[in-house]
Parts: structure tokens; sequence; C-alpha cells
């Protein structure tokens, strides 16, 4: 039987490329875009079918599946890290409701995989920081991670106790040109190349040192298809797999962009994010993923750097 794919947060900063990478290999009317809001000029919605959806209207949710055979989800609607902390009860209310909705849908049998990300987020401060096992100290200090950890748990049990096809990555902070992130604390590393392009200056939210896990997006789209394509016997972990790709700081980032704009200038003004990236790994082991799955990140500081400011030059000028 063929496959049938839903992505829930289509419009999102992952959805947006990840939708067209599955249409790509599935065909256009195979994967269903959905979400909460339409953009104003969406491709999404020229390229293939597309469901406006509340993912907490479960009601509205099981119509579309049934209406369409959907046989994946891939489940990105969230509120990020910065968002949530300014709305904690939507934050907890949407990651968990959607969630559990997704995971009981595969329960009873509608659909038969699913993907849902987890996050670098799931760690805190007692967590060490550097090469982050896979298995170690979880005690997030913030909603997301709160209700990212609690998914993880909430997935495994689904697959050891319901049989649930199930899998996880732990994201790092992602960097892509196609789409704007969400509301996130790693969101200065995509901010940044904009306005390094139309001001030649940039003030990060984080301080110049503070160093987190980043992934350039075609190896998160990768990592993405490559962990729902895999045997799924090899899948042993079905709470969620750490996943590396670069590690840097603003400082650093500021200085790989210096090399192509010589008079950019950056400047530092921490907020409440600080403390958020505070209590997040520098860097990540992700040697469960390679042992399982073969997950190996190819695009270093250099390639992302060169490619993000070749792409986003295009973009604004087009
Ligand atoms: N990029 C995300 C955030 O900052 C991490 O999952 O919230």
């Amino acid at each position: 039987m063929k496959d049938t794919i839903l992505v829930i947060g289509s419009s999102g900063q992952i959805g947006t490329e990840l939708v067209n990478e599955l249409r790509s290999v599935y065909g256009n009317s195979n994967v269903i875009a959905s979400d909460i809001r339409q953009k104003k000029s969406d491709i999404l919605v020229e390229s293939g079918p597309f469901e406006p959806l509340d993912v907490m209207d479960k009601e509205l949710l099981y119509k579309i599946v049934k209406k369409y055979q959907v046989t994946q989800v891939y489940l990105l609607a969230a509120l990020l890290s910065a968002k949530a902390e300014q709305n904690i009860e939507l934050a907890w209310k949407l990651n968990m409701s959607s969630l559990s909705y997704v995971l009981d849908l595969a329960k009873e049998k509608y659909i038969k995989k699913i993907f849902w990300p987890s996050s670098i987020a799931v760690f805190g401060t007692t967590t060490p920081s550097i090469m982050t096992p896979q298995h170690t100290i979880m005690e997030p200090n913030t909603v997301y991670g709160i209700s990212k950890l609690a998914g993880e748990r909430w997935c495994e049990y689904y697959h050891q106790k319901f049989k649930v096809d199930v899998r996880s990555v732990r994201y790092p902070g992602l960097i892509g040109w196609r789409s704007q992130p969400g509301g996130g604390t790693t969101d200065y590393a995509v901010h940044i190349f904009y306005e390094a392009i139309k001001n030649k200056s940039y003030t990060s939210f984080l301080s110049e040192n503070t160093t987190l896990p980043m992934m350039y997006m075609s190896d998160a789209i990768r990592a993405t298809l490559e962990i729902m394509d895999a045997v799924a016997e090899h899948i042993k972990i079905r709470s969620s797999y750490n996943i590396a790709g670069l590690s840097f700081s603003p400082k650093e980032l500021a200085q790989e962009i210096k090399r192509y704009i010589p008079k950019f200038e950056m400047h530092y003004k921490s907020d409440y994010r600080q403390a958020i990236a505070d209590s997040w790994p520098q860097n990540i082991d992700d040697s469960s993923a390679f042992k399982d799955w073969n997950w190996k990140s190819s695009v270093n500081l250099q390639e992302m750097t060169s490619d993000m400011l070749k792409n986003i030059k295009k973009l604004i000028t087009e």
C-alpha cells in the first residue's frame, strides 16, 4: 500500500522544507500539508493538498486522517523554547495534547508511523554539557524542555505498550534560509544572516561565548527522512535520538560571516533567552544514532555560512 503523509505544522521552519522534500519523494498529492495558519503566498498550497488544522482540535485531526487515509504523521506543531516561556499554559497544552492525539491515532491503528521531534531542550544545567551522552541526567528547566522530555517518555511508552512505530530525534538549533524560525533560543543564528546582509550589523541576544549545538537544515531534513526510512528493528531507541551537526558561539559565527562581509559588526545584548541557552549543552554525542541508523552530519560551519549568505542575498534581491 502506498503511503499518505500528513505534515502538521507545515508552515513552520522545518515544515516548509520537509513538505517540499517529502513531496519530491512521495508525490505531491500524497503529502498533505496542514497548519493553523496558511502563509500568504504559500508554495506548499500550490504544489499539493493543504488542510487548515488546529492540532488541538482532535475531531478535525481524525477527520483529515480518515479523509485522506493517512498512513504517516509528521507532528511538527509546537511552541518553541522562548515563546513557550511567555505562554506556559498554551505551550504545555499544545505540545502535549497534539502528541497524545497523534499517538492515539497510531494506537487505534488509523496510522502506521509517526515522526515527532524532540530537542536539545530536554537537557538542563545538571546534564554534562560537553559531548552530552544519549542517556544522561535530564532535568530541563523550561516549559518547552519539560514538554519534550515528557513527550519522549510517552513515545517510548506507546511503543512498548502498544507497539506504536514512533521515531524521534533531538534537534539542535536549526539554521536554514527558506523559512524563518519561530520563537526559539537559537533563532539568532538565522536572524544574523539577514541583518548582516541588510545592515552589516547584528545585536545578538545571546552572549558572545554561548556555544550551542546547531545543524544546517539540509542535514536536519536528511536525518528526519533517514530515521523514518530505517528498518523498524534498527530503531532501538523509541524516546528520541541525539543527533549532532555543528557547535558554535555567536562570536565564532560572526567571525565566519566577516570573511564574506568584512564590515560586519557584531554586538551583544543578552536577554531572557540567555538563561535558557545556559541550561543547554554545548555539543552532543550522537554515536547511538550512527550505530543504529548510520546517522552522519555533513555540513560544516564554512559550508553553512557561504550557502546561507548566497541564498539569502538572492532572496532579498529577487
Ligand atoms: N531551536 C529550538 C529552540 O531554540 C531548540 O529545540 O527552542
